[in-house]
C-alpha cells in the first residue's frame, strides 16, 4: 500500500471525530490536504463547520473547496485541530515543521480542547530525532540565534548538525516572514526540555516539538488504520 493511501485512511478515521457545529483547526501537509478534501465533500453535503487554517497553502486550498474559514481572533477557543506529523514517539510527542508551518499549527493545537494527528506508517518512532527539529527563529541577528542555539544543545549533552532551510536558491520564509534552522540532533531523549531550553531563546520563535498537545494518532497502515491515544 502507497503512503498515500494510508494517509487517506488516516484522515478518513479522524473525519469521524468532526460533529456539526464544531470549530476546526486544519493542519498543514500532504496529509492535511487529505484530511481537507474529505471534510469538504462533507461540508457540500451540508455540514456545519468553520474553520482556522495554519498556513496560507492550506487557507487557499480550503477556500477553494468551499469550506467555511474563520480566524482565531474570531474564535479562540477551538474544539479539534487535525494536522500530519514528520515523527511521533510513543507518548505521542511530535515533530512538526517540515512543511515550515510549525509555529502557527503549534498556536492552533494548543488552542484546540483536541489535537488529531494523521499519518502513514514511516512517522512512527520509538524516540524522536530521526527527522532533523525545525526551530522557527527572526531572520534578524540570525548568526548570533543560532550561536545560542548550539549552545543549548551542548547543554543538554547534544550533538547539533545545524542548517539554514533554503527553498530554490534562497532562505525559506515560513508565512510569518521568519527562518527555519533544521536542527540533526540524533535521538531527543527529553523532548519537553529541549523545547523549553530552545524557546528561552531571544530569536526563536518556537521548535517543532509538539509535547503534551496531541491526543490521539490515526496511523494508515497496509492492514487498516491504528489507534494511539497519549495516556492522561
Ligand atoms: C508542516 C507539518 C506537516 O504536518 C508535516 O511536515 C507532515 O507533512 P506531510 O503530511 O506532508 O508528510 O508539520 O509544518
Amino acid at each position: 500500500m502507497t503512503a498515500e493511501r494510508m494517509k487517506k485512511a488516516a484522515a478518513l478515521e479522524a473525519l469521524k471525530l468532526v460533529k456539526p457545529g464544531m470549530k476546526l483547526g486544519l493542519g498543514t501537509g500532504s496529509t492535511a490536504n487529505f484530511f481537507i478534501e474529505a471534510l469538504a465533500a462533507k461540508v457540500k453535503k451540508g455540514l456545519d463547520v468553520k474553520c482556522v487554517p495554519t498556513s496560507k497553502a492550506t487557507k487557499d486550498l480550503a477556500d477553494k473547496l468551499g469550506i467555511p474559514l474563520t480566524t482565531l481572533d474570531a474564535h479562540p477557543h477551538l474544539d479539534l485541530t487535525i494536522d500530519g506529523t514528520d515523527e511521533f514517539d510513543p507518548e505521542l510527542n511530535l515533530i512538526k515543521g517540515g512543511g515550515g508551518a510549525l509555529l502557527l499549527e503549534k498556536i492552533v493545537a494548543s488552542s484546540s480542547a483536541h489535537m488529531a494527528v494523521i499519518a502513514d506508517e514511516s512517522k512512527k518512532v520509538k524516540t524522536l530525532g530521526k527527522f532533523p527539529l525545525p526551530v522557527e527563529v527572526v531572520p534578524f541577528g540570525i548568526k548570533a540565534t543560532a550561536w545560542k542555539i548550539e549552545r543549548a544543545f551542548k547543554f543538554l549533552k547534544m550533538e547539533a548538525k545545524m542548517t539554514l532551510r533554503v527553498r530554490d536558491g534562497k532562505p525559506f520564509r515560513t508565512d510569518g516572514g521568519h527562518a527555519i534552522i533544521d536542527c540533526a540532533v540524533g535521538e531527543i531523549k527529553e523532548p519537553q526540555r529541549l523545547d523549553k531550553l530552545l524557546n528561552t531563546i531571544p530569536g526563536v520563535l518556537d521548535t517543532g516539538l509538539f509535547t503534551g498537545i496531541c491526543g490521539i494518532v490515526f496511523m494508515g497502515t497496509p492492514k487498516g488504520v491504528k489507534e494511539f491515544k497519549r495516556k492522561a
